[in-house]
């Protein structure tokens, strides 16, 4: 097991009004025992209507609170949305940038991604930059070159361990029940730490955490959960039960 703390992470997506949002925010902070939270960082990305019901639910743990997208400028002239500097207000210690439904949804490039990193960086919040092949690219035999490309296209060259994390989540495996097997996630995030060294320096690839997402329930977390590159998960749906999102939390091998 590497030193590297694990990161139990909630994309919500857009799921929950705000009594949704009030209960899942406080069986989540009720459901993970303090030891739990203290061994294992939890964050929980809500969609921004209902940060701050969420940080409110949340006032007596340690869960952190992220959002799920951010906008490249500080303010400005940018109808619907929102800058790095009000999620940092609204009480966000992370974003999460470049998901895959993000570049779907809205046409964002690398380098729309690695512009929001930055501007996520300059208001100090932690960035999780998404990666992930598609399945015809992955049956193509280019998952790796398209991850590698990812990688070095999105991730800013200021990042290190301390202001990144990046999930790993194959586009196939999101919200369908089919997960990639353990050696296929170990592989990938193997090669994904050999080109954060290529990009940072090895000293930093060793310290920025590796994400794995795509359907990961209690079920399969303990196996995706023990491999040596697997530094923690980004859930979806299994994050929108409060019982199952505190069962993968327990089920990080740095919870004695
Ligand atoms: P899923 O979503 O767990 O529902 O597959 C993961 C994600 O998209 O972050």
């Amino acid at each position: 097991m590497s030193n590297r703390r694990f990161l139990i992470a909630g994309n919500w997506k857009m799921n929950g009004l705000r009594a949704d949002a009030k209960s899942l925010g406080e069986g989540v902070a009720q459901k993970i025992p303090p030891s739990v939270q203290s061994q294992v960082d939890v964050l929980v990305c809500p969609p921004f209507v209902v940060l701050e019901t969420v940080e409110r639910a949340l006032q007596q743990s340690n869960i952190m609170l992220g959002a799920q997208t951010c906008h490249t400028a500080e303010k400005g002239a940018h109808t619907g949305d929102i800058s790095a500097a009000m999620l940092k207000d609204a009480g966000c210690s992370h974003v999460i940038v470049g998901h895959s439904e993000r570049r779907t949804d809205h046409g964002e490039t690398d380098g729309d991604i690695q512009a929001q990193a930055i501007a996520a960086h300059d208001q100090d919040l932690i960035a999780i930059v998404c990666v992930g092949e598609t399945e015809a690219e992955r049956d193509a035999g280019r998952a790796f070159e398209v991850v590698r490309e990812q990688i070095l296209g999105s991730v800013p060259l200021k990042a290190n361990g301390a202001n990144t994390v990046i999930a790993y989540e194959p586009v196939w495996a999101i919200g369908t029940g089919k997960v990639a097997t353990p050696e296929d996630v170990q592989a990938m995030h193997s090669d994904i730490r050999n080109t954060l060294a290529d990009k940072l320096g090895q000293d930093e690839a060793d310290k920025i955490r590796i994400l794995y997402g795509g359907s990961m329930k209690p079920e399969n977390a303990p196996d995706l959960l023990a491999l040596e590159d697997v530094d923690g998960g980004l859930i979806g749906g299994a994050a929108l039960k409060a019982e199952d999102f505190c069962k993968i939390a327990e089920s990080c091998p740095s919870v004695s």
